[in-house]
């Protein structure tokens, strides 16, 4: 079988190094706000290059934090894009906003920054650029309009840690960067956990004291908060892996280079890249009208890939109450994208296995 993703692979590579991360933890016993959470943040912040970085509980919590921290509440409109995990739309409504889709660029599955102007109301006060499958939102002219607007954009780089839009790394282009370490994602810990990046040394406060409770003194509180802090155990495993991204989006990236000469590219359309952003293959997804003959072809050879995602966030029976908008590439998009193994550690041979198959039943 070929997994979409193999975390034992990556993990029996890394084992002395985290086995002794984890022990060190267990051994100091302090196990929230502790020095890995502090040195993680860092560490991602000298990565980023950005001032401030703040380890939360889920890239959901980094979403939801920074929407408050930007002062988002009922009413107010967030312009964001349908294809998307619905945790992106989730933590709008949570604060009983409303988010509003804008369709996306089909090339590159991304919101289209063309399509935003037009659902700018008086009610808008936020975009939410995702930073797709780990390529790049085109930020520039979303930065401009947001600019010409007022509004806050925060970037949803859950997809794409180390992933650069024009030189610069997603999460510190836009007011807040919201980052994952969902197992699966580029960076990961063994549970859930995220960090929010920001520029703003008020919005690094704000964050700060809504993560714990809405306190900076032990049971002094001045705003309602969260329970949404990263704990020690999680920090120290992201670390490890902290200090081997660049070679692990490398490896993503070579295996995608692998798949784009090996696939037919006539028969599917391949994933493109910008040529002035830097993707990081979280997914390798290719489009074709004989999607689902494909996903079930490549199961009988024993063949994982995944659709990520079959319904965009307008569709959902969730948003039901919502506009009813049309966004025609968002609903064709869903309808014909696959996305085949892709991981660090994927084999050379396993990737021409995989590429073979497609291009078989695609003949
Ligand atoms: C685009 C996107 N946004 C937000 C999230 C939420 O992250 P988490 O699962 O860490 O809450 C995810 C991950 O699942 C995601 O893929």
């Amino acid at each position: 079988m070929i997994p979409m993703v193999d975390l034992k692979r990556q993990y029996l590579a890394l084992k002395p190094e985290i086995d002794a991360a984890i022990q060190d933890v267990l051994t100091n016993t302090q196990f929230i706000l502790g020095p890995q959470v502090s040195g993680l943040e860092a560490d991602v912040s000298r990565y980023l290059g950005t001032p401030y970085s703040l380890g939360v509980a889920s890239g959901t919590d980094a979403l939801l934090l920074a929407l408050r921290a930007a002062g988002i509440g009922p009413g107010d409109e967030v312009i964001t894009t349908p294809f998307t995990f619905i945790a992106t739309a989730e933590v709008v409504a949570l604060l009983h906003a409303v988010p509003v889709f804008a369709d996306i660029d089909a090339t590159n599955f991304n919101i289209d920054p063309h399509k935003i102007k037009e659902k700018i109301t008086k009610k808008t006060k936020a975009i939410i650029p995702v930073h797709l499958f780990g390529h790049p939102a085109d930020m520039d002219p979303i930065m401009e309009t947001s600019g010409e607007f007022n509004l806050k954009v925060i970037e949803d780089c859950a997809q794409a840690f180390g992933a650069e839009y024009k030189g610069k790394k997603v999460g510190t282009i836009g007011d807040f960067g919201c980052f994952s370490f969902f197992p699966s994602k580029n960076l990961a810990g063994y549970g859930d956990g995220g960090m929010v990046s920001t520029s703003s040394e008020d919005y690094f406060q704000k964050v700060k004291l809504l993560r714990n409770h809405g306190s900076s003194v032990r049971y002094y509180h001045e705003v309602v908060g969260y329970n949404s802090r990263l704990d020690e155990l999680q920090a120290a495993i992201i670390r490890v892996k902290l200090g081997m991204i660049d070679e692990f989006n490398s490896s993503r990236r070579a295996a995608a280079r692998l798949y784009k000469k090996y696939i037919n590219g006539d028969a599917v359309m391949l994933p493109s890249e910008a040529s002035d952003c830097m993707h990081v293959y979280h997914q390798f997804t290719i489009r074709s009208g004989k999607r689902d003959l494909i996903l079930k072809y490549l199961e009988s050879k024993g063949i994982a890939s995944a659709i990520y995602y079959p319904v965009p966030l307008h569709k959902q029976e969730v948003f039901s109450g919502l506009k009813k908008d049309s966004l025609a590439a968002a609903e064709t998009v869903s309808a014909e994208v696959l996305s085949l193994p892709i991981f660090p550690e994927i084999s050379d041979e396993e990737i021409l296995r995989v590429s073979e198959a497609v291009n078989a039943i695609c003949l």
